[in-house]
């Protein structure tokens, strides 16, 4: 039987992990971060002392690399040439590099086989920016959740903090606004909503209320 594939799309902060994750469980389903993989590929360039501005750079550091997705307890973990790097890709530096070296097709090309593979075996939630246009163009249901970017960065600015790292509202927002640019106006795959996406939009919602309508939303929808 085809397993279900659901598609979540939206920009950066507006709660898709979080949402996705608390929606997998509750369901059964694997939650598949796909930014998390975009993530892993920038911190192999930062490590490697390549700009994520350099493109044919950034390409080059594609050859004889492995990254990997497991899942330990139903929580995804990353790996980057056999090292658990789930936490180190969480820092702004590295999310700034994966908005610019995302936009390469040759990245872009590199991690499509692996979210398609996890998805035509497995009930799903995937979450990211192309997955209801590009990645999963057939999921059964596809969602595109946002916010406006004022409650977005409030929210990233928070989750920044608890984690100990040091910034500020205004910082945070500036990243926001960037980003959404960036990953709004690539020419690949760039972040849409698609004709049957269903519009979920959470700034006047708190998480608990977000996660039970997005529970509805895929049980009415598949
Ligand atoms: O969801 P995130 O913030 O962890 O994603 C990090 C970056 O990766 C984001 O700026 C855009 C990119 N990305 C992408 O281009 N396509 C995806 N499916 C997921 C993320």
């Amino acid at each position: 039987m085809k397993p279900i594939n659901v598609a979540i799309d939206g920009p950066s902060g507006a709660g898709k992990s979080t949402i996705a994750r608390a929606a997998s469980e509750k369901l059964g389903y694997v939650y598949v971060d796909t930014g998390a993989l975009y993530r892993t590929v920038a911190l192999n360039v930062l490590r490697n002392g390549v700009s994520d501005k350099d493109v044919p750079a950034v390409i080059k550091t594609l050859e004889n690399l492995s990254v990997k997705l497991g899942f330990v307890d139903g929580a995804q973990h990353v790996y980057l040439n056999g090292e658990d790097v789930s936490s180190l890709i969480r820092t702004p530096e590295v999310s700034m590099a994966a908005s610019t070296t995302s936009a390469i097709p040759e990245v872009r090309k590199f991690l499509f086989n692996l979210q398609r593979e996890i998805a035509q075996e497995n009930n799903c939630i995937m979450d990211g920016r192309d997955i209801g246009t590009v990645v999963l163009p057939d999921a059964q249901v596809k969602i595109f959740l946002t916010a406006s970017p004022e409650k977005r960065a409030e929210r990233r600015c928070k989750e920044l903090i608890e984690k100990g790292i040091e910034t500020t509202f205004e910082e945070v927002l500036k990243d926001v606004i960037e980003r959404d640019y960036n990953d709004s106006h690539r020419e690949i795959a760039p972040l849409k909503a698609t004709e049957e996406s269903i519009i979920v939009d959470t700034s006047d919602i708190d998480l608990q209320q977000s996660i039970d309508l997005i529970i509805k939303t895929i049980q009415e929808n598949i």
